[in-house]
């Protein structure tokens, strides 16, 4: 199904709902975006600042509270798995291998959390869902985590907490009952996401700032190359190595002396050559991955400068920098992945290109002058298919608008 229009998600929702026998007359249809991150990719669990925007592929969920204490939900994307509908407070534990396998551990985890956190519920919904977020590296998982949580509260008449805590309840779904091990970003970029405007997110003090392009920058679009591979989950990935290995490397340079508490404390040079110094030798591949995080730091205030300036070619290869270190370095690319970046970047008008989110598998992303978006589809169509003939069927490019995160639509049903 090619839904391209908030109409369209309402039309497939109304069959979906007259399909699984969901009664959605006079529910709410909220809309939750996919993100695009401009930096620190891999920053979020290193303790970078952050910067990403909303990007025009979403997931729409109509509800309403069904005044029993059942929850009753559909998903078009996974139309095999039936309509998901369990009791509330009673679900399996959490990581439990029977729903491992089925998008019901989102909707699952959600009531398990807000019980944990205090915010049972005790009022079930409801629901049919539509998706167009491409899995793998425009976080269609957060997506849904955030609005399932913002619904359900809504259903319940449960004010919900600050955003902020939306975000660290989204984040515990899936880092404590499906056992990703994701950080915040793609929830923060999400959850604050404004159209036409970059988020920046400090982590000293949690805070977000909105930054427009500045004036005078060039009109370009934010191209998502899907490259039709399925990435399993983050905790089934290189993702998770990756992870540790930083983990590791904090203790080990805080047992040799060193004052840091996470990657992103390594800002001083003379710092970074001392680390560098002491374990390239025996962990070359840790002092690699810290080589990433210490100039894509660098990077990232020089390219916030100009976002502000409005200098989008700067904003664009700075992205690009940052996509040869996330494959060379950080090592977190894969072979299509880089098959996708390698056809964009010879085509006139593309600024930057690089992988996206997790890692591995997944989509790719392009920041393009607006006149040459239509060239880099074609050129996409020609190079993808013969490199990757596996894909050749699978594989999508979407051109995407910079959103709002979160959207209510009342009065559709
Ligand atoms: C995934 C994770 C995020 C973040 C990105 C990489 O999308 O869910 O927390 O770490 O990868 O920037």
């Amino acid at each position: 199904m090619n839904i391209t229009t908030d109409q369209q998600a309402f039309d497939a929702l109304k069959k979906l709902a007259a399909e699984a026998k969901i009664d959605v007359a006079g529910a709410k249809v909220r809309r939750s975006s996919s993100r695009f991150c401009l930096g620190v990719e891999h920053g979020d669990y290193n303790g970078t600042e952050l910067f990403g925007v909303g990007t025009d592929r979403f997931i729409w969920m109509a509800y309403k509270p069904n005044g029993t204490s059942k929850m009753r939900l559909f998903s078009g994307n996974f139309t095999g798995d039936g309509v998901v509908e369990f009791e509330l407070g009673h679900v399996p534990a959490p990581k439990s291998v029977e729903v491992a396998d089925t998008w019901a551990r989102f909707p699952l985890g959600v009531e398990y959390i807000l019980r944990r956190e205090g915010l049972t519920l005790t009022q079930g919904i409801d629901a049919v869902l539509i998706g167009n977020i491409p899995g793998g590296g425009m976080s269609r998982s957060a997506s849904l985590s955030l609005n399932l949580i913002l619904s359900v509260l809504d259903a319940n008449g449960i004010a919900a907490p600050d955003m902020m805590q939306v975000v660290d309840l989204a984040q515990m779904v899936e880092n404590d009952y499906i056992g990703s091990p994701c950080g915040k970003l793609d929830q923060i970029m999400i959850a604050f996401a404004k159209a036409g405007m970059g988020t920046h997110y400090k982590p000293a003090d949690r805070s977000i700032d909105y930054v427009p392009l500045g004036a005078g920058a060039k009109d370009f679009r934010i191209v998502v190359m899907d490259t039709g591979t399925v990435r399993p989950g983050l905790e089934k990935s290189t993702y998770k190595v990756r992870r540790a290995e930083c983990e590791e490397l904090v203790i080990k340079a805080q047992h040799a002396g060193f004052d840091i508490s996470c990657l992103a404390d390594v800002r001083d040079p003379i710092l970074f050559d001392n680390i560098n110094a002491k374990f390239v030798k025996d962990a070359p591949h840790l002092v690699a991955r810290m080589d990433y995080i210490y100039n894509a730091q660098k990077r990232f205030y020089q390219m916030m400068d100009a976002w502000k300036a409005g200098d989008i070619e700067t904003v664009g290869r700075i992205f690009r920098q940052d996509g040869i270190g996330l494959r060379d370095d950080y090592a977190i690319s894969g072979p299509e992945l880089e098959t996708m970046c390698d056809i964009v970047r010879t085509v006139p008008g593309v600024l930057g290109e690089r992988m996206l989110g997790g890692g591995d598998k997944g989509a790719a992303g392009a920041l393009v002058l607006a006149d040459n978006a239509d060239a880099v589809k074609q050129a996409v169509d020609t190079g993808y298919p013969r490199s990757r003939p596996a894909f050749a069927d699978k594989y999508a490019v979407h051109t995407c608008k910079v959103v709002d995160g979160i959207n209510l639509f009342e009065n559709v049903f």
